[in-house]
């Protein structure tokens, strides 16, 4: 829904009583916290129909009406949408803004989404308490050990076998085509048969978005029989790979804790809620995907994916490394918990209780370990040639990163562990005397979880004689490549490294004064992203005043880089993450350090080349040169170097 109009409607709900706008329609009596009275949608003797003045919202016990000041209005009264706005704007005093007729259309239609998914949820939980239920109710409080509690703070209910859902939303007018749409009922194509419900004879969990509105539901069978679930289909207000089970409930815990674990399913989630650990979310029948993680970050930095330790779990855990190494960012990442014995969460608290569980949860592994333990593990390393695989493996891996800062220390990480497992040691072999040495870093795997494989030297590795080269890792993998892929990964991180730069310039426009200096345009090859730069430091200094984003953005449009600048998803992309202009100069100053190297060993390879084919005194004096201004600049990066 568009914002203004959520806000607006936001207003009148604080502005005008719930019980005043009832009230005068139905007669209320004051119970407890809330009001009490006849129910307005159906016919009944004794009073089922409440009004929760704290909360806004009234609910009827019998027939499950459910809303808002709006949609009684609407609902109670007759009023189309916006007739019920406007009588409300007048009882608060509030002049009603104007809507195009888009925004208008679109926040019917999705509210109306929305109450019929909480009226279906409310009858699913009725369902659950009559006696058509009580297996249901049997299946959650007896063979999933859950409290009444944990039953109503999840929303759990029963769908039943008679189509009773469809004949009790039908009642209240609302169009099969619509239950449809929403994933509640099914129409068979074959039209000799007749809708029927889509969730039959089983268990139901709602699955709520981030604001706590109902969009869909997993339905569970209560025998042992597959598959277990049947869960809603995509529709317009439920995507499941956007959403996480849970993540409404989990969100404020999971930011004060600073915790939060991602598990595999709906009863995970419920059970581990039950013993303690409010703040755990599960994907919805898929495995984690990009958006899943991204929406995790939004409330915790580094949430725990908890597996169970078998076969199917560590799949799950590649899968889930794949998924996240093009989207690390500093600061964010996954960490990795595996439970013993192919047990899931729930049944791991059954077993061993929430202390043991607590336990795991503060000895997970990092992602590192996890890439590491994914190339490495069960690798042939017996010849130079297969270590050489794993390494070029491995690095094509971290290069996939694209934040350059992380995929830095990605890539040095990994040389180091390759330098340590692999290269020291046949190194080493090879050295009759060896050198004092190094200190080894210290690995950081959880020593009581799976360690990292030692090296242990091939048995057919023989000593050679030669004495072996001082041993130079490469400074950029891109540099271990073929001359064609040299230029082409240098071009492309040479564009992005401006892109990220043009971007943060146009969110920030005090950038460009910061850096204009900085900014050798020489270092940039791409001429369209040069000319971008050019003009956005003519239009700010052209400026009269202090130009604001959006007076930049706007200001570039008109100029014949426009095309440059709406290619610039970089932008969209910091809008949407509003990072601090401080992290943006720090980033920034990496960035450029960083493409000021590649540049240099990009000519220093192009020199050492010449100087084979035709040495002379000039160009290996230059080389020197360069070479010399390289270290000085790599002590600057302080790169993890070998
Ligand atoms: P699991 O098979 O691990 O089941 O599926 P579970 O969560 O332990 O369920 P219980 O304990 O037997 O009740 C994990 C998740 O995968 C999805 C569901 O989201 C489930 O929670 N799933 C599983 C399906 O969507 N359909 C299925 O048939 C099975
Ligand atoms: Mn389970």
């Amino acid at each position: 829904m568009n914002d203004d109009l959520q806000r607006f409607i936001d207003e009148l709900r604080t502005r005008v009583s719930i019980a005043d706008v009832v009230g005068a329609k139905v007669k209320l009596t004051k119970k407890g916290r809330e009001y009490q009275g006849l129910c307005p949608f159906h016919n009944e003797k004794t009073p089922s129909f409440t009004v929760n003045e704290a909360k806004g919202f009234y609910h009827c016990f019998g027939c499950g009406a459910h809303g808002d000041i709006v949609k009684f209005e609407m609902e109670a009264n007759g009023l189309p949408f916006l007739d019920a706005l406007q009588k409300l704007a007048h009882q608060a005093g509030l002049t009603m803004p104007q809507f195009s007729k888009k925004d208008k259309e679109e926040a019917e239609a999705k509210k109306s989404s929305y109450e019929i998914m909480e009226q279906a949820c409310a009858f699913f939980e009725r369902a659950l308490k009559m006696p058509e239920g009580a297996e249901g109710l049997n299946y959650f409080q007896v063979k999933r050990g859950l409290s009444k509690e944990t039953i109503q703070k999840f929303r759990l209910g029963f769908a039943p076998n008679n189509n009773a859902l469809l004949a009790h939303l039908k009642a209240q007018n609302i169009e099969l085509q619509e239950l449809k749409e929403l994933g509640l009922i099914a129409i068979p194509e074959d039209t000799t048969r007749r809708p029927h419900d889509f969730f039959r004879n089983r268990v139901m969990i709602p699955i709520t978005n981030k604001q706590g509105k109902i969009i869909a539901f997993g339905g569970r069978v209560m025998e042992k029989i597959e598959p277990k679930y049947l869960n809603s289909p995509d529709t317009p207000i439920f995507n499941k790979r956007r959403n996480l089970y849970n993540l409404d409930k989990a969100r404020e815990a999971a930011y004060k804790e600073k915790k939060l674990i991602i598990c595999e399913g709906y009863m995970d989630v419920i059970a581990l809620d039950s013993y303690g650990f409010p703040y755990a979310v599960a994907p919805l029948g898929t495995a984690l995907t990009e958006e899943q993680i991204m929406e995790a970050w939004k409330v915790c930095p580094e949430p725990t994916l908890c597996l169970d330790g078998d076969m199917p779990g560590i799949k799950a855990a590649m899968r889930a490394v794949d998924r996240v190494l093009p989207i690390l960012k500093p600061g964010y990442s996954l960490k990795f918990l595996f439970l013993p014995d192919n047990q899931d969460p729930d049944e791991y608290l059954k077993a061993r209780g929430a202390e043991n569980f607590a336990v795991l949860l503060s000895k997970t592994r990092p992602l590192i370990d996890i890439l590491w333990q994914k190339y490495t593990e069960h690798e042939d390393a017996s010849t130079p040639e297969k270590k050489a695989l794993i390494e070029k493996t491995l690095l094509e891996e971290t290069a996939k990163i694209a934040d350059s800062v992380v995929r830095c220390y990605y890539t040095g990480e990994i040389k180091n562990r390759i330098y340590h497992t692999y290269k020291k040691a046949a190194w080493q072999n090879a050295q009759p005397a060896p050198i004092a040495p190094r200190p080894t870093p210290q690995p950081t795997t959880n020593a009581e979880q799976a360690p990292i494989p030692a090296y242990t030297p091939a048995p057919q590795y023989k000593k050679n004689t030669y004495a072996p080269k001082k041993f130079r890792q490469p400074l950029n993998h891109a540099f271990s490549s073929s001359p064609v892929a040299l230029t082409q990964s240098l071009d492309n991180e040479n564009d992005k490294n401006l892109r990220f730069i043009l971007a943060a310039e146009c969110l920030y426009p005090e950038l460009i004064d910061d850096y204009e200096e900085q900014i050798f345009l020489d270092d940039f090859k791409n001429p369209a992203l040069r000319d971008l730069q050019t003009a956005l430091a003519d239009t700010y200094h052209d400026s009269q005043t202090p130009m604001s984003s959006e007076d930049i953005i706007s200001a570039l449009k008109a100029t014949p880089q426009a095309p440059t600048l709406k290619s610039l998803w970089e932008l969209d992309m910091l809008k949407e993450q509003n990072p601090f202009i401080n992290d943006l100069r720090t980033k920034i100053d990496v960035l450029l350090l960083d493409n000021k190297r590649t540049l240099m060993e990009e000519k220093i390879k192009t020199l050492t080349a010449e100087l084979c084919q035709n040495f002379t005194t000039e160009t290996y004096n230059t080389l020197a040169e360069l070479k010399k201004e390289r270290d000085e600049l790599l002590k600057t990066l302080d790169k993890p170097e070998e």
